[in-house]
């Protein structure tokens, strides 16, 4: 079964081809959030606590002592922000369900409050010709779960299977895009190698436990989502970055290599071909049972790509034997110190083209940047104008390149809870007072509005597309 799987989703695919750059008139303009970063209304409506909540009540975890609670209140504030993306003119909006609001202790009885938000926010942005994606995790796991071992206790792949359930009974009637995890990469190994990110720990087993029941609940979603949902076209979300080694020695370089297969491989290649890579391979079997890569490499519509700049490695005594160095000095930084190369962006989308031949969607690129309202009340922020420029150039030269790019969500809509750094990192194309909640565009938004409505023109679309539904293409 696993060889049968393998052949369908050769590396070497056929499906890969050559693509026109863009503007292709079906071509997706869209921004992205998640629920923690955002919603706040942590306490009220039934909402269940998630990791996120409890890891932001221990000391010293995040920045300035700051927590989810009230974030952007998006909950009560859902009208004014799709009006904001309205204005902005985008096509697509991918945002993620709180499993712990839908679910408050995880598993069993649904909460109606939380799912009466997600209808209300859905329809306002039909109504506005938004096509709603949603994320069922990113990041935000009920802590009754944890309780009970979350990611690292196999029945949860059961568990997530029954809350895609609930997801698609209760939205697949008006919402087709579907992506199972964001950057499963990055959650698992920050959260369970690192120590560095909720639940907070640091152990070889828990990482590779996590890694395989992830997948697993991966493919079991996909299973739900493709038996319940009309149409449903669905993907995975996965941050992929070139590793670079720091210095000039083999050390460097063999841990470049084994970080990279962590970061960049532990996900999409089992869920498209069926095996794990090399430096996982040996630890993940003991978890392994007949069958898993199967219900694994389920077939799936796209690939989400996150990215936003290379890593530079080093080795480490840590459960890897690697970790994060210094980028060379004469590479530039954004606000969060994360490097600006737009050929690295280009040459990712050129090899996830290669790789996987599925059509892919950018949901997420963008960058931190030390915003503040000037005398006149405006926030002039070229140095993000100038990021999307050039990644959106680097975009098309890859799209030039063959590869086959249907859409671009910038992260993010709204200033918002940036994890570990609290609120002291601003991604926005809006700035929010948050004291006062109060939405200020920045000029990156008109900026990008801007780029939406020239593309749009000269790809002969009325102003308002039609973005709803799935497009035929992409199955
Ligand atoms: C990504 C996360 C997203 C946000 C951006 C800046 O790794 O998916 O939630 O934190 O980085």
């Amino acid at each position: 079964m696993a060889a049968k799987l393998a052949k369908s989703n050769s590396e070497n695919s056929s499906r890969v081809h050559r693509q026109g750059p863009f503007p292709r008139s079906s071509f997706l303009w869209g921004v992205s959030t998640s629920s923690f970063q955002i919603e706040g209304a942590a306490h009220i409506d039934g909402r269940g606590d998630s990791i996120w909540d409890t890891y932001c009540r221990e000391q010293g975890r995040i920045k300035n002592g700051d927590n989810g609670d009230v974030a952007c209140d998006h909950y009560h504030r859902y009208a004014e922000d799709v009006a904001l993306m309205r204005d902005l003119g985008v096509a697509a909006y991918r945002f993620s369900v709180a499993w712990p609001r839908v679910l408050p202790r995880g598993r069993g009885a649904a909460n109606e409050a939380g799912l009466a938000f997600y209808d209300r926010l859905i329809d306002a942005l039909l109504a506005a010709h938004i096509e709603p994606w949603i994320c069922l995790y990113h990041w935000d796991l009920p802590q009754a779960l944890d309780d009970l071992g979350g990611w690292q206790n196999r029945d949860i792949a059961g568990w997530f299977a029954d809350y895609a359930a609930l997801v698609a009974r209760r939205f697949g009637d008006r919402v087709k895009r579907f992506a199972t995890f964001n950057e499963p990469c990055v959650f698992t190994l920050f959260g369970y190698g690192f120590g560095w990110n909720a639940p907070g720990i640091a152990d070889r087993a828990a990482l590779h436990k996590a890694i395989h029941h992830i997948n697993l609940s991966h493919g079991a979603a996909v299973r739900v989502l493709r038996n319940s949902v009309k149409n449903a076209s669905i993907g995975a979300i996965h941050n992929r970055q070139p590793c670079f080694p720091c210095g000039t020695d083999a050390a460097d370089a063999d841990a470049a290599e084994r970080l990279s297969e962590y970061w960049n491989d532990a996900f999409p290649v089992p869920q498209h071909f069926a095996r794990y890579p090399a430096a996982l391979a040996e630890a993940i079997e003991p978890y392994q049972k007949p069958g898993d890569m199967a219900e694994i490499a389920q077939r799936v519509d796209w690939f989400g790509l996150n990215h936003y700049s290379p890593h530079y490695i080093k080795t480490d005594g840590n459960l890897i034997g690697a970790t994060f160095g210094a980028p060379p000095d004469d590479v530039p930084r954004t606000a969060i110190g994360w490097t600006i190369v737009p050929g690295a962006f280009r040459d990712t989308l050129l090899d996830v083209h290669t790789r996987f031949g599925l059509p892919i969607y950018v949901l997420e690129n963008g960058t931190a940047a030390d915003d503040r309202l000037d005398s006149s009340g405006h926030v002039e922020d070229n140095g993000r104008i100038a990021y999307l420029k050039a990644y959106t150039d680097a975009m098309q030269e890859a799209m030039s390149g063959g590869a086959d790019v249907r859409g671009y969500f910038v992260w993010s809509l709204l200033d918002n809870f940036e994890w570990t750094s609290g609120y002291s990192q601003r991604f926005g194309l809006i700035y929010v007072d948050f004291a006062t909640q109060r939405r200020i565009p920045k000029a990156s938004a008109q900026w990008y509005s801007d780029l939406i409505a020239a593309k749009r023109k000269s790809a002969a679309l009325p102003t308002t597309g039609k973005p709803m539904g799935t497009t035929a293409a992409d199955r």
